[in-house]
């Protein structure tokens, strides 16, 4: 089943989104190899940007103002929120246009990251509408949540997305995907880890996000980027990496945390936040809620 008939049932402004950054993502897969240089800039985080993400960052973003269904639109590679005034509809989007790309160099799997809300992007991640990421490794997936049930496409030789797996569901397994160094890990975070070793869970981390947590999905277990000594929030991004991707996996049966509420639950104070993240399975995430209560 195609893509376009798989969302036959969704809002039909949801449906075009999800269709068009699916169109995007196909010209983004294939401007890799000679966009691999980095950039003379660097973003609002002081992270140098390759010309990939800038690149990125513009296709989608023209594309979105073109639309004319999107009216607030916030970006992991812009300082504010963008609003296009001449908007017919009212979505809001947040979006990380190109997560992982200090990895393109080396060949790892990288992706987009985007969120879907009716208006206001500046809110809690539980009022998303939709969300979705297309992971560009080996094969070029698109998963996406309109809130009823999680399913993922593959980009097939003709160059449409088909479905590959419907109602995907967060697996029972014993993977473990820790950022940060240890030697700065906070005390229940060092407990915790501790005790999914203890378990035998195994490590996985490349390095990008997406990609790790992809493999999470599907693999089960859990992926963090804790708060450490010195950088108490962490590393990554509440808007743009936490609540998209812990919203698709919560819809898939799993939970997300800052490892002491749910991160869906937390109002955003500005586009640049930062948050510790804990996305996976729900009994990993329930007893990092409980170690750090009891520290
Ligand atoms: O977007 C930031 C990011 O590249 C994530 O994709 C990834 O999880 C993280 O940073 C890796 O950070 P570090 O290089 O500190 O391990
Ligand atoms: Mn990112």
């Amino acid at each position: 089943m195609r893509l376009e008939e798989h969302l036959a049932g969704c809002e039909s402004d949801l449906k075009e989104l999800v269709l068009r950054i699916g169109e995007v993502s196909k010209t983004i897969s294939k401007g890799f190899a000679s966009r691999q240089s980095h950039s003379d800039t660097h973003n609002v985080y002081g992270e140098q940007q390759m010309a990939l993400d800038k690149w990125a960052d513009e296709v989608l973003i023209a594309d979105l103002r073109d639309s004319g269904i999107v009216r607030h639109l916030a970006s992991e590679e812009q300082p504010d929120i963008i609003e296009f005034e001449n908007a017919t509809g009212n979505l809001g989007v947040v979006l990380d246009p190109l997560d992982g790309s200090s990895l393109i160099g080396v060949n790892l799997a990288v992706g987009t990251i985007v969120g879907i809300y009716r208006g206001n992007v500046l809110a809690p991640g539980r009022e998303m509408v939709s969300a979705m990421y297309v992971l560009y490794g080996p094969l070029t997936t698109l998963t996406y949540t309109v809130k009823k049930g999680v399913h993922e496409f593959v980009l097939d030789d003709d160059g449409q997305f088909v479905l590959q797996e419907e109602n995907i569901r967060i697996s029972d397994g014993k993977i473990y995907a820790p950022g940060a160094l240890r030697k700065n890990y906070l005390e229940g975070h060092l407990k915790w880890i501790e005790a999914l070793e203890a378990e035998g869970y195994k490590i996985r981390f490349s390095g990008s996000f997406v990609a790790d947590v992809h493999q999470i999905l599907h693999k089960g277990g859990v992926f963090t980027y804790p708060g450490f000594v010195g950088k108490e929030q962490g590393k990554l991004r509440l808007l743009f990496e936490a609540n998209p991707m812990g919203f698709i996996v919560t819809e898939a049966g799993g939970a997300t945390s800052n490892g002491k509420v749910d991160l869906l639950s937390i109002q955003p104070n500005a586009v640049s936040q930062r948050v510790p993240i804990y996305i996976g399975g729900k009994k990993e995430i329930e007893m990092i809620e409980k170690l750090n209560s009891e520290v």
